[in-house]
């Protein structure tokens, strides 16, 4: 391969090395690139005629992405001997660097980010661009392992544990300034001063010893007063464990690197990280993660249709009809994101009601530092409001997000055929009427399709993008660029029952409510699900959702699905008896502000026992089985009915639709860590509880062949 690094001077006795990896767009620390990388420090180390050497990247605004990610997702493959050697590798290579016999600065511009952030620890002194692309970090515990090149034993020397424990563990980064304020870079200058300012601190360091010294001070243990270090410690890990809910090991593990590795010197740090590295790469969980991550990119590469040549419409002004709580929540994203935006409704009321919660959403992002007033003034200036459709004439997209009922939606588009224009895409938002049949009323069928926002839009990363059986390629491609460009992340799902992630949702929320009339207790089957790693349990999520909305959508899921889907006459019983949810104070449980937990209700009670089954007791393991099995096999139908185009597909949806714990990579590839032949034979055990069990031909194909949903990556190198 061409060099990544090339070296020239920056002055006689200052040696310039500067990064540049061929044919990338970014810079990536790869095993060949730290091969070579070891060869040039080999060369360096007897280098008597030098006084000083200097990094940075050749690519302006772009320094160093971190690791090899796609050498790194191989790496649960590999074995401890060949992951302790890898983490070995960077660790006492970058440990040359601080050895080397002149002092070392790094230029940072752009961003730096894991193995990246480790390399440029191990320099004497940091210098950053103030420029805006500038940020550095440590993110490895997003994805589940944590920086094992040294950066939780050098960081916690440079800056102090309090600080260094903060960034390892939440894995965000900082900026240029914020880097200079924790002392991780010396100053944060303009980017066309950067090597000067280099050179200049290179030249105060050279007027010193001061640099050997402290190089010796980081090689040593972390000094801290017994008892201030056990409670600063202990304070992280309850910090930690109330972020992590207890699911992801990554930062807890990296915490005890930290704290362990203070004690000893910093080659004994190094050890203390290898252990820690290697204990979470063989957990699941790491992969899980990277899988994630993977998944994620795909969906922001993927341009919704598989044509070729198939380029996204511009989209310069959108019209959203309907103020109510998703329609205001849509506008809002739109015009945040600099899109102009015309919300209608026929209520003056609802625009008023819709406008204040716009504005109470970017107030509460300014109050945690999110966003500025300057961001709620230009959002506010590209928002209209009109009681007049005939005022989204003019609007390339029009999304609608009027109440649930189809000849309400259907009269609406009748009316609209006279004001949008030829070329304005109509796309809907309803959760549960069939795009293909709401086209029969469209103005254009092939100009139509779903636009499924999740409740609140303003958190909700999802959408689903429902293609009807006309919608155009071009169509499709058009809001799949409309959902990224307002920061959502979109999947293209065929149109059917309850699209993706509803259809597979609620096998499992009907589920709950079947154990419940069995004689499970409603707080032990909450347990169940949170324990897998659900952010709530089924009956809060009812409750929040509403138990009209799904009774309403239950009952589209019954005329759909009629032979496997349970119809729950409590449902509407509840209904009736005025337990919608939250909203009513009264659904499952009885909600009492926001501050109380949810108390059970007697009148609910009394309901069941008009309701109940055959009561039984059960095992946590088989109530995890009747919740999470349902929702796996009507996962695999939607793939075999090709409604989304990949596995990764269904995983991302529950993830960002639902909640899906992302430790577990989806309920897929959950079915993978298990392995298909287990799957079965729990879902066998079920089988006569009805249709509901029925092992699917994926399901039994994947057992008999030992395979799985996502085929294992063969081993590299
Ligand atoms: P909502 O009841 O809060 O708002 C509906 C708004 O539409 C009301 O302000 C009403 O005045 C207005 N409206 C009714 N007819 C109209 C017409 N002909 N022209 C203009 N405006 C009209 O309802 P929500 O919850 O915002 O739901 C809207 C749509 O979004 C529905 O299709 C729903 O299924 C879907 N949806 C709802 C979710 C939720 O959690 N609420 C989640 C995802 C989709």
């Amino acid at each position: 391969m061409t060099s990544a690094f090339h070296v020239s001077h920056a002055a006689d006795d200052t040696l310039l090395v500067e990064f540049d990896v061929p044919g990338s767009k970014v810079n990536t620390l790869s095993r060949a690139v730290l091969a070579e990388l070891a060869q040039h420090l080999s060369q360096l180390r007897d280098r008597d005629d030098l006084e000083g050497l200097i990094f940075r990247s050749r690519k302006p605004g772009q320094f160093i992405a971190g690791a090899d990610l796609r050498e790194l997702a191989q790496l649960p493959l590999a074995t401890p001997k060949e992951i302790k050697e890898l983490t070995s590798l960077g660790q006492s290579l970058f440990d040359q660097i601080s050895k080397l016999p002149f002092p070392t600065i790094a230029l940072i511009d752009g961003a730096c980010m894991g193995g990246g952030t480790e390399l440029v620890l191990a320099f004497d002194e940091r210098i950053a661009s103030s420029d805006g692309g500038t940020s550095i970090g440590l993110p490895e515990t997003k994805l589940g392992i944590l920086p094992g090149w040294g950066g939780t034993q050098r960081l916690p020397r440079l800056i102090g544990p309090p600080k260094a424990i903060e960034m390892i563990c939440s894995g965000d980064p900082v900026d240029a300034a914020t880097a200079a304020e924790l002392g991780i870079v010396f100053d944060a200058v303009p980017s066309e001063r950067l090597l000067d300012e280099g050179l200049r601190v290179l030249e105060m360091l050279r007027s010193s010893d001061e640099w050997k010294q402290r190089r010796e001070e980081r090689r040593g243990p972390i000094r801290l007063c017994p008892d201030a270090a056990a409670f600063m410690f202990a304070t992280a890990e309850g910090g930690v464990l109330q972020k992590t809910k207890g699911q992801f090991p990554a930062p807890l593990a990296a915490l005890g690197a930290i704290r362990e590795g203070a004690q000893g010197d910093l080659d004994q740090g190094f050890a203390v990280e290898r252990d820690a590295f290697l204990g979470l790469i063989e957990s699941p969980i790491a992969a899980n993660l990277m899988a994630i991550f993977f998944m994620d990119k795909r969906l922001q590469r993927d341009i919704g249709v598989d044509a070729e040549g198939v380029i996204p419409e511009k989209v310069s002004r959108v019209g959203v009809v309907g103020a109510g709580l998703m329609g205001s929540g849509i506008a809002a994203a739109c015009a945040r994101r600099g899109l102009p935006t015309t919300m209608v409704d026929v209520e003056e009321k609802a625009l008023g009601a819709g406008l204040g919660r716009i504005q109470e959403v970017i107030a509460s992002r300014i109050r945690i530092g999110r966003a500025t007033p300057e961001d709620m003034a230009s959002a506010l200036a590209l928002l209209s409001t009109s009681t007049t459709p005939a005022n989204v004439a003019g609007s390339d997209v029009v999304i609608e997000a009027v109440v649930e009922r189809e000849e309400v939606k259907r009269e609406l588009y009748q009316r609209m055929k006279q004001h949008l224009g030829p070329n304005t895409i109509l796309a809907s938002n309803t959760s549960t009427i069939a795009i293909s049949t709401l086209a029969e009323s469209a103005p254009s069928p092939e100009r139509f399709v779903g636009m499924h926002f999740f409740n609140p839009v303003d958190r909700m990363a999802l959408v689903e993008v429902i293609r009807g059986k006309e919608t155009s390629d071009q169509t499709v491609a058009t809001i799949v660029a409309l959902a990224k460009r307002i920061k959502k992340t979109p999947i293209v799902v065929r149109d059917c029952a309850g699209f993706l992630v509803n259809r597979v949702l609620f096998p499992y929320l009907s589920e709950a409510v079947l154990l419940w009339l069995e004689g499970a207790a409603m707080d032990d089957v909450d347990r169940c699900a949170t324990s897998f790693g659900m952010p709530m349990g089924p009956f809060l999520l009812h409750d929040v959702v509403g138990l009209d909305t799904a009774f309403y959508a239950s009952g589209v899921m019954n005329q759909a699905y009629p032979d496997r889907s349970v119809k729950l006459d409590v449902l509407a019983d509840l209904v009736k008896a005025g337990h919608l949810g939250q909203k009513t104070g009264r659904g499952f449980r009885k909600h009492e502000g926001r501050k109380r937990k949810p108390s059970a209700d007697a009148g609910v009670e009394a309901i069941r026992e008009r309701h109940q089954l055959a009561q039984k007791s059960f095992a946590p393991e088989e109530m995890t089985d009747r919740l999470f099995l349902p929702m796996l096999l009507e996962a695999t139908r939607a793939l075999e009915e090709e409604i989304v185009r990949e596995p990764g597909d269904v995983d991302m949806g529950l993830i960002l639709g639902t909640g899906f714990p992302p430790t577990k990579g989806g309920i897929l590839r959950w079915c993978d860590t298990v392995g298909a032949g287990e799957i079965l034979a729990r879902v066998e055990r079920l089988e006569g509880l009805g249709k509901r069990f029925e092992p699917t031909d994926t399901l039994r194909e994947l057992a008999r062949t030992g395979g799985r949903f996502y085929p294992l990556p063969k081993r590299s190198g």
